[in-house]
């Protein structure tokens, strides 16, 4: 069997970052794209709202800087906020050129401008979407490009485990390639690359409820963690103010939209509570409308609040919310006559592994772009709508390092296969599935939307007697695509529970009954965990900081 790969570059992970790195990269170098389920699946191929960007002529890319800004709570990254917006409009434009169709205002046929939505944080309507369905529309057009092209490799159902790294005469880091678990034949590769590129998304999976797929389990943090990557801000996980609260839904998301179209947040009484909270009400960032539900249903005994949009007409919202319409019908309510039960959940990792404005990490030839990677983008709370562009413009941007760095690097020589000979098949799967079920409880117990030292010391505890379970459990048995999850999960939690017990203080997305004050700017800073084989010389790497 053949047991090696070799690729200019190995690019780990399928979603809008993956594909759009790909496709852009593509045209001069042999690539593979790995991913660990069906292509499509991941958070891309559920994203609802839209991609922001600067359209309107009452809007400016000045304005979209602030509210990224001030949504960040004070630790975004400006440099890569001013890149990132400045690049929004050249990468939608390459959106279109792939074949996305953004829904325009076509109500005559000379005008051919988009139609722009509005959501939390954005001052100005600035949300380019493809009906209720933007994801699902950028995910099967990259998807049907990368299909039709011949230097792209694909890989469905290859779970990467680990990379494989080298340690250089100066002390430095290089990737060279990753071991992958065909989770068909059930045999680990060894795919080399000349670069290599973790565009694995989020970690919210790491929680009980969650609007996200099954595939958002921290793998690329983890794995750039065990290779020596520093990871930053794991403590800000954002969750989205309305998921669909019944039994069968997993927490279907509701998109904001809804709100900035003129949806109404009510307790079950039929009373409005948001103007409580904040001065814009339903359109306040994200984190305090989470954290106004929690607080109402807590001190109600209440099991969701309610999201009201059926005093629109029901042609509105037929045209803006078909999907969302037929999904909710599906489970037996129509929203053009009632209101939706709606609860918070888990559903974007603002942290991740760190990165410059490039996309490079501490590694040599290792890359990391989209949900996974830490640009500093968002700060201590993601504005809506910044995350696929950042997956577009931060591919955008890798690409170009890649392709100007690539030139006269060697191919990484045969690589130590995958060692199999001291592990047998498990007799325990009850194991992994049992510790998956009371980790993702204990995180949304103990490390939710609000926390105290007691919760993240209590679920430490609980972290670290798992992690041992896991731990003896992978050096006997042979890896399973559970077992490689959980064992990404754990190491996942525990770095977003050491982030926030780092953080003294109330910020953004992480808030803590025993510091629930905002400390002063100059006493703040980005949480940066630092692995701990890692040299002084290696953390010198990341330049913007
Ligand atoms: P993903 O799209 O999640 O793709 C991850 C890929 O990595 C998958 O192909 C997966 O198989 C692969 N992978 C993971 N681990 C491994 C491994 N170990 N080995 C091999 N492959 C691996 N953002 C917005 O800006 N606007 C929105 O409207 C919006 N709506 C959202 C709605 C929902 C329901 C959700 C869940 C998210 C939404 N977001 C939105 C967030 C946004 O969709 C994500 O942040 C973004 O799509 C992440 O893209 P990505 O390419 O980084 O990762
Ligand atoms: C939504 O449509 O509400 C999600 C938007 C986002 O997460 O950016």
């Amino acid at each position: 069997m053949r047991n090696q790969y070799q690729y200019d570059v190995l690019v780990i992970g399928a979603g809008a970052a993956g594909l759009s790195l790909a496709l852009r990269l593509a045209t001069n170098l042999r690539v593979a794209v790995l991913a660990k389920d069906a292509l499509e699946e991941g958070s891309t191929l559920y994203a609802q709202g839209g991609i922001s960007a600067v359209y309107d002529s009452e809007d400016s890319l000045d304005s979209h800087i602030k509210d990224t800004i001030s949504a960040g709570a004070g630790l975004c990254n400006e440099k890569a906020v001013q890149y990132t917006v400045e690049n929004a409009k050249a990468a939608t434009q390459w959106l279109v050129e792939q074949g996305v169709m953004f829904t325009r205002n076509n109500q005559n046929e000379d005008d051919k401008s988009f139609h722009l939505t509005r959501e939390g944080g954005h001052s100005h309507r600035r949300v380019l979407h493809a009906e209720d369905a933007t994801g699902r529309a950028i995910e099967t057009s990259l998807e049907k490009q990368a299909r039709l092209h011949s230097n792209i490799d694909l890989f469905e159902q290859h779970n990467v485990i680990d990379l494989i790294t080298k340690n250089n005469n100066d002390g430095k880091s290089t990737c060279v390639g990753a071991y992958v678990l065909d989770r068909k034949q059930q045999h680990v590769f060894v795919f080399r690359a000349r670069k290599t590129v973790l565009a694995t998304g989020g970690a919210s999976k790491v929680y009980l409820y969650t609007s996200n797929p099954d595939v958002s389990t921290g793998d690329g943090i983890a794995i750039a963690w065990r290779a020596g990557c520093r990871v930053s801000n794991l403590e800000f996980i954002q969750f989205h103010p309305t998921c669909l609260y019944h039994p069968q839904a997993k927490s279907f998301l509701i998109t904001e939209a809804i709100r900035g179209e003129g949806g109404k947040l009510l307790l079950p009484d039929g009373s409005h509570f948001m103007q409580r909270f904040h001065p814009k009400g339903e359109l306040a960032p994200r984190d305090i409308v989470a954290r106004a539900i929690d607080h109402e249903m807590k001190r109600l005994g209440a099991d969701y609040v309610l999201l009201d949009i059926s005093y629109k007409p029901k042609d509105f919202i037929l045209k803006h919310f078909p999907n969302i319409y037929q999904r909710c019908l599906e489970f037996g309510y129509d929203m053009t006559k009632e209101a939706l039960p709606v609860v918070p959940a888990a559903h974007y990792t603002c942290g991740g592994v760190m990165t410059d404005l490039q996309g490079r990490t501490d590694l040599n030839n290792l890359y990391a772009v989209g949900e996974t990677a830490f640009t500093g983008l968002h700060g201590a709370n993601r504005m809506a709508s910044n995350s696929l562009l950042e997956c577009v413009v931060f591919a955008m941007a890798a690409a170009k390092d890649i392709e100007d760095s690539i030139q006269g690097q060697p191919y990484p020589p045969l690589l130590p296969e995958w060692d199999e000979s001291r592990v047998t098949d498990s007799d325990e799967e009850i194991v992994v599935a049992h510790n998956w079920d009371e980790l993702r409880r204990l995180m949304w117990d103990y490390v939710g939307i609000v926390r105290t030292n007691k919760r993240l010391e209590r679920a430490q505890r609980r972290v670290d007697l798992l992690k041992m379970e896991v731990a003896e459990y992978y050096g006997n048995f042979r890896v399973t695509n559970d077992l490689l999850e959980l064992r990404n999960l754990l190491l996942v939690a525990e770095l977003i529970i050491q982030s926030a017990i780092t953080r003294k203080e109330s910020r953004g997305l992480h808030y803590t009954l025993n510091y629930p004050q905002t400390l002063p700017p100059e006493q703040t800073l980005n949480t940066i965990l630092t692995p701990p084989h890692r040299s002084a010389q290696e953390q010198e790497r990341v330049h913007w900081l």
